[in-house]
């Protein structure tokens, strides 16, 4: 990529999407975010403008910079508004299928030096760069929950990204968004989540085995080791859909039982309580 990102495209506006959009868009880019109907398209709006609100409301941000940063975000619902993106962030669910085909598909749409990059906390890029016919020019750039206020963001080149692709990213995540990049080798779970994932499935197993509440794991941790929250209301901000798809693509990597999703999680999801974009996870939650 020879110039510095002026346009990015971001695939998916979901909880984590919407973060990255709202970085983005306050960082001065111009964003187009493609969503998969018109109805997600306008929940994507509506988490974007919820959240800048928000900021507005807490004096972080004032009014006018809220609207210019609106302005600058476009939403569609087909893929072909990509085109002409100097950079391409894909936010879609931790599906690898659906993440493959996504690839495979943006790739063909863009110009020959963009960058297209994923979200993935946990699928190998290696597989997405060859999905996408332009390996040299794919990489991980991984967010964390909530993107507007967590300052990390994890880089993974792949074996097949060029030393340029990974200059650009570290420029554009340290002097474009001013946040703190990290690098990581291409394996499943990365740095952070290698980590905090077996940590929060242990919370779910000694919560499943009846050893203590939910609210006295969570105080346990907060209290006695000053985390800003608790493994499980942690496990339920990150949503339970993504954290068993992070244990099982880990799981599927090294076969270590501490990555294996627990019954309870599959059941949790299985039964649509996912946390607190469903109102319902290990706690109740009124403004879902
Ligand atoms: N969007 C934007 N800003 C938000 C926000 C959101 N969803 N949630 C909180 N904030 C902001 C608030 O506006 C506030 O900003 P201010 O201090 O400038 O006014 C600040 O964050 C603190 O918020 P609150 O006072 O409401 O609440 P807390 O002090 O409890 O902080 C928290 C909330 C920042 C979420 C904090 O509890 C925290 O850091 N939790 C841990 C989060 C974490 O570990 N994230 C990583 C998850 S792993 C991941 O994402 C990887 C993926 O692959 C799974």
């Amino acid at each position: 990529m020879a110039d510095p990102v002026t346009r990015v495209g971001l695939v998916g506006g979901g909880q984590m999407g919407a973060g990255i959009l709202e970085v983005n868009a306050r960082a001065g880019l111009e964003v187009v975010c493609v969503e998969v109907s018109a109805h997600a398209a306008r929940s994507a709006e509506q988490r974007l403008t919820a959240s800048l609100e928000r900021a507005v409301s807490r004096g972080k941000l004032d009014a006018e910079d809220r609207d210019d940063a609106l302005a600058r975000v476009r939403f569609e619902i087909d893929l072909h508004a990509l085109a002409g993106c100097d950079l391409v962030i894909e936010a879609a669910s931790e599906d690898e299928a659906l993440k493959l085909d996504l690839f495979g598909r943006i790739g063909r749409l863009l110009d020959e030096d963009a960058v297209l990059v994923s979200n993935t906390s946990s699928i190998p890029i290696v597989k997405l760069g060859a999905a996408s016919g332009r390996a040299d020019r794919v990489m991980g750039v991984h967010f964390f929950n909530p993107a507007p206020v967590m300052q990390l963001v994890e880089l993974i080149p792949s074996l097949t990204t060029s030393p340029q692709t990974l200059d650009a990213m570290r420029s554009y995540v340290s002097e474009r968004l001013g946040k703190q990049p990290i690098e990581a080798t291409d394996r499943a779970g990365f740095v952070v989540n290698s980590l905090l994932v077996p940590y929060l499935l242990s919370a779910i197993r000694m919560f499943e085995a009846g050893y203590a509440s939910a609210a006295d794991i969570d105080k346990g941790m907060v209290m006695g080791c000053g985390h800003p929250m608790g493994p499980l209301t942690l496990s339920d901000l990150i949503g339970l859909d993504t954290v068993r798809a992070i244990g099982a693509s880990m799981y599927g990597e090294f076969k270590e039982p501490l990555y294996s999703p627990p019954p309870l999680l599959d059941r949790m999801v299985e039964a649509g309580l996912l946390g607190k974009k469903a109102g319902h996870g290990f706690f109740r939650y009124a403004d879902a």
